[in-house]
Order: C-alpha cells, then structure tokens, then sequence
C-alpha cells in the first residue's frame, strides 16, 4: 500500500493505478472500526482497486463540536487498510486540502434540510466540499458510503448528479448497509467515547428503535409512538434526543406517517456523546 499526503503523489500514484483497472473511493476520518473495514471489502469487489481517504475534515465540525477531540491513530489504521489489501492510502493534512484563501463552499439544499442538517448547521456543507474535493483528487470509478450516515449518503448521491461527479450508472455512489455491534448498536468512531455504562445503555437506542417500528407497522399512531421511543431513551439514560423522526427514505422530507418508504431517524445524547441510527420502516 501507498500512502501519499500531497496532490502531486497523488496524481502520479493514481495514474499509475489507473493503468492497471478500476477504481473505488472509500472516504474515511479515520478511527477505523469493521462498519469501514466491511465498506473495503465491498469496494474490493466492485473495482480492481481499492483507494482509502483519511482525513478528519475541520469544515464539518460545528463550534464547540468534537473536532480536536476525534480520534486520530493513523498507524493502527494504516495496518488495518493495508491487510485488507488497500492499493492507496490518501492522508492529506489540512492545508493541502484547504490551502491559504480557500473561499468555495457546496451546499446541497433540500436533503441537507432538517435532521442532522438542522442540528449541526454547516455540517453538509462541509461534508459536500470535502466529498467533492475528493472525488476531483481521486477520480474514482465508483465511491462507498455507509447507510449509517443516510442523510449524507442522500446529500452526496444528490451532488454527484448534479455536478456530474462520477460516472452515471446506477451505482456510482454505492450504499452500504449498517454494521452493528452484538447488541444491535451501530459502530462509530465516537462509540470510544463511550464509558463502560453509557455504552451498556447506548443499546437501549436501536432496540427501541425496533420497538417504536413495529408498533408504526401495527397502526399506532406516529406521533405518540415517536413520544414513547424519546421517553424510553431519556428513562435509560440518555441526557437528550435531539430528533427522532420518519422521513421519506430518499427525499428526506418529512413524514406523519408511513408513506411506503420510510425510514426512522434517532439522534440523541449519552454523556458528550452524539449517537445517531436509522431504520427502514416500510417493510416494503
Ligand atoms: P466516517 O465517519 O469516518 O465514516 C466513513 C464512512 O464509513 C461513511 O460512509 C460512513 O457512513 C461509514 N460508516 C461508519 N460507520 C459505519 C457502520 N457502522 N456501518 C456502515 N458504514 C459505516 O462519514 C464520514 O467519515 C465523513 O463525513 C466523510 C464522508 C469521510 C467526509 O468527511
């Protein structure tokens, strides 16, 4: 594996790989767990060549957000990528990304709008930049993202079409599915954050979330069962909710009830930490 940390290695190591076969982006901040690992090796199967991006990207971080505090362990990650296989491991540091004067911003609206949109103002916006910027340095055939980060996915599907970002087919940007611990909680970087009894309750989050489904598949009313689920996680321990809601599936707008493809979006605190989970509602 390669690892390059300027645009100009990059461009040779990519026109060198380039020569050999496809290509597929997996972009990544780093701490990485099996939900990144698992998008590797998707990527190994859809494209000759898997690229790595590890860059912990200050322009999605909000005031007072967890920026300096997000773990950074490249060596440990870079021995992970390597194992699985990885061809290019791009590291860029914070001024080759944003180089004095940088002054352009994306902003994708409609799917940006609400749920973590409206909670971390900016933060898709950072996200799009740095996504784009990305895919311009890489180039690649085709880009994985987790479904765990769904309203991103929906914002960097929506950015590729309209600016003509990779290649149209119907899998440019390939969703992966959520992978979760034993106990049902989706991985996260953050989940380090965790003490050994918030993490024993975070659990609480996605069963809850099963719960407050089937009840929505049973007829109950929308509305009262989302009251019940943000209940449930206050009397287990977490400090707040900050939303829990069904939106449509890929426009992300919102829903009072199942329209046919919904999905249900939690996010909420336990001590400092923001944990965020969504499930398909439609069984359809
Ligand atoms: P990061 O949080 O490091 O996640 C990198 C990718 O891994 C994202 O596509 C995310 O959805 C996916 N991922 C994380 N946990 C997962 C899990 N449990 N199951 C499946 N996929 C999972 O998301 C970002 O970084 C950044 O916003 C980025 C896209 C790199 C832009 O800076």
């Amino acid at each position: 594996m390669q690892t390059v940390t300027t645009l100009p290695n990059l461009r040779l190591a990519v026109d060198e790989i380039r020569k050999t076969g496809t290509i597929a982006l997996v972009p990544t901040m780093g701490a990485l767990h099996e939900g990144h690992l698992t998008l590797v090796r998707e990527a190994a199967k859809l494209a000759d060549h898997v690229a790595v991006s590890i860059f912990v990207n200050p322009r999605q971080f909000g005031e007072g957000e967890d920026l300096d505090a997000y773990p950074r362990q490249l060596a440990e990650d870079s021995a992970k990528l390597e194992a699985e296989g990885v061809v290019l491991l791009w590291a860029p540091d914070a001024s080759a990304m944003y180089p004095q004067g940088y002054a352009t911003n994306i902003s994708v609206n409609g799917v940006s709008d609400g749920l973590c949109g409206a909670d971390r103002p900016g933060h898709f916006d950072g996200v799009a930049t740095v996504v784009c910027k990305l895919f311009n340095q890489v180039r690649p055939d085709i880009a994985l993202f987790g479904e765990k980060d769904w309203q991103q996915l929906a914002v960097i599907r929506r950015m590729a079409r309209d600016l003509d970002l990779v290649q149209p087919h119907a899998d440019a940007i390939h969703g992966a599915a959520i992978v979760r611990d034993p106990d049902g909680l989706a991985m996260s970087s953050r989940n380090a954050y965790l003490s050994a009894t918030h993490r024993a309750a975070a659990a609480t989050l996605p069963r809850a979330m099963d719960e407050a489904i089937a009840r929505i598949r049973d007829g109950q009313e929308t509305a009262a069962t989302l009251a019940m689920l943000e209940d449930e996680l206050l009397g287990a321990g977490f400090s707040r909710v900050d939303y829990a809601e069904l939106r449509d599936a890929d426009s992300i707008a919102a829903l009072d009830g199942d329209n046919g493809n919904a999905r249900l979006f939690v996010a909420a605190r336990i001590g400092q930490t923001r944990l965020i989970d969504n499930k398909p509602v439609s069984s359809a």
